[in-house]
């Protein structure tokens, strides 16, 4: 499965790297097709077909830049939101490529065909939200039900697509972009590539390979040798960097190309300046700045009657599965922590079984799962319950820009060596006081808005959202990295 990673404890925050100088594309260009050929099967085919394209790529760099790419239809339409009532703008604009249709609106009109067992059509729906929910009367306030859809965790390339079409910000003039951002659907390219052992590495990277070397033609590309290019790709990072033949993943991220692309991920690497970790996509997608508020208002009043609460499955095959511990722990403790086995599928189908018993619970353990991250600490978050972590990279190297500074103000951390030790969970929470509990419940309430992806397509008005964040830090970054030099 997924690469396992050694947990190391102090992980410094990457500083920004130095600022490119010059670039020297001929050299990418013939760079990329040595790494090309040499992570593919020896293959007279393909090698004269390459040098066909490398004769065909120095044919048109001799000529004037009037060679175009072709353009497609964007699955949106492209209107601009240019209301200057709100904030102007003081980091730069963004410009959106179009990109080839195969990069982003075939793949999504193909989604019956995404993952190897069954369709996707369903949970791409709704721009990205998916399936409306259903089961929620009774649990969340009656007018909000229809905030609310079963959202795929990896659905983000979607939803950031839509939303940056009609950012305020957006320009339709390359020459005034502080940022370029890439709608390229990364995850949905690899996803279906993922699973099984028919497929190749080569399957497996052919998307991005092919797109990076579209957005190298690109004439605004070496203006900054990729270090104003974004794009979000809506899986955790270990999905794109595959470093030895036949291993998990794609090589996406590792491509000489990529080096210095910033990219969006829900979890990122803690050692690259490039990858951007941001919030997964949750199922609350609040329609206006008052179905906000009154979820706040909400999730601040709710009467809770478990002090903790775990869901996730125990592996069996492991002996001492921290999770199995989790689990166990939870079982003993029934009085006061309520537990979700999701061995099986039980939990994959959208459920309101979660956010039941997020909103019944004063916290929710968060144990790293396949990877250091889950969706499950934005459930839980969502509906005001606060998270334990077991490992550090699980939220407080991942999110700077959307969590707290002092993780003691909005989350409790129990070293997993602790509880593996015999430490009593119940026994660590239970030292907080009420006053402790509603203080960090009211952090988190605060921060709500920065976990939440809303509806509209212009976003809330005066409302920052997680994605009106990502924006934000990401133009703050490229202007202020570029100021010295333009
Ligand atoms: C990335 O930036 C460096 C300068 O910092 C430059 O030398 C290099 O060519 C760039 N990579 C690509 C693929 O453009
Ligand atoms: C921008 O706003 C002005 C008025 O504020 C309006 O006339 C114009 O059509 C708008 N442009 C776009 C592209 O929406
Ligand atoms: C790269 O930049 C130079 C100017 O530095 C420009 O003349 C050239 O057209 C650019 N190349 C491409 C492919 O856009
Ligand atoms: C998930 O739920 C939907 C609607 O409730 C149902 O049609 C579908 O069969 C379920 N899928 C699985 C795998 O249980
Ligand atoms: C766990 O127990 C071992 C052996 O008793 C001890 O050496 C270690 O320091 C303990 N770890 C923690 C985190 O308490
Ligand atoms: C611009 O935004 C403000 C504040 O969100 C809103 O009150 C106003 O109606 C908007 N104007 C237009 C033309 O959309």
């Amino acid at each position: 499965m997924l690469p396992v990673l050694e947990s190391s404890q102090h992980l410094p925050y990457p500083k920004r790297p130095k600022t490119p100088d010059s670039t020297d594309r001929k050299k990418a260009v013939l760079y990329s097709i040595h790494v090309y050929i040499s992570t593919r099967p020896k293959s007279w085919l393909i090698f004269s077909f390459l040098l066909l394209q490398l004769l065909f790529v120095l044919l048109i760099r001799s000529l004037p830049v009037s060679v175009s790419p072709r353009h497609f239809n964007l699955p949106s339409n492209p209107i601009i939101n240019n209301n200057s009532s709100r904030d102007s703008c003081s980091s730069g604009k963004v410009y959106v490529y179009e990109i080839p249709a195969m990069f982003n609106k075939e793949l999504h009109d193909n989604c019956q065909d995404l993952n190897p067992w069954s369709s996707r059509c369903d949970v791409l729906s709704n721009a990205g939200f998916g399936r409306r929910a259903t089961g929620l009367d009774g649990l969340v306030p009656k007018n909000l039900a229809p905030a609310w859809y079963w959202t795929d965790q990896f659905a983000s390339e979607i939803i950031f697509h839509n939303r940056i079409l009609r950012h305020r910000c957006r320009t339709l003039n390359p020459k005034a972009a502080t940022a370029f951002y890439i709608p390229f659907y990364a995850g949905l390219a690899v996803g279906k590539y993922l699973w099984s052992s028919k497929y190749t590495d080569q399957d497996r990277d052919f998307h991005c390979q092919m797109l990076l070397k579209w957005v190298l033609e690109q004439p605004f590309w070496n203006r900054s040798s990729g270090w104003d290019h974004f794009m979000m790709m809506g899986r955790i990072t270990w999905d794109f960097r595959r470093t030895r033949d036949g291993d998990w993943g794609s090589s996406c991220i590792n491509l000489p190309e990529m080096r210095n692309i910033t990219r969006l991920l829900i979890e990122r690497s803690p050692w690259d300046y490039f990858d951007v970790g941001v919030p997964y996509p949750t199922g609350f997608h609040p329609r206006t700045e008052s179905d906000i508020r009154q979820w706040q208002d909400f999730v601040r009043s709710r009467n809770r009657m478990n002090l903790f609460c775990f869901a996730g499955a125990a592996r069996k095959a492991f002996k001492n599965d921290f999770r199995g511990i989790l689990l166990q722990q939870c079982r003993d403790e029934s009085d006061s922590c309520q537990a979700l086995d999701c061995a099986g599928s039980r939990c994959s189908n959208g459920t309101s079984a979660f956010l039941e018993m997020f909103l019944n619970s004063d916290f929710c353990l968060q144990p790293r799962g396949d990877s250091f991250t889950r969706r499950s600490i934005f459930d839980c978050l969502v509906a005001g319950s606060i998270p334990v972590f077991f490992w550090k990279r699980s939220a407080y190297y991942q999110y700077e820009w959307f969590l707290p500074d002092e993780p003691t103000s909005y989350s409790v951390f129990i070293h997993r060596n602790e509880v593996k030790n015999g430490t009593s969970i119940k026994s660590v929470l239970e030292r907080y006081s009420r006053e402790e509990v509603k203080r960090m419940r009211e952090t988190i309430i605060d921060y709500i808005p920065k976990f939440l992806y809303s509806e509209p397509e212009d976003g809330l008005g005066s409302i920052k959202d997680a994605f009106d964040v990502a924006v934000d830090g990401i133009l703050k970054r490229f202007s202020d990295g570029w100021k010295d030099q333009w």
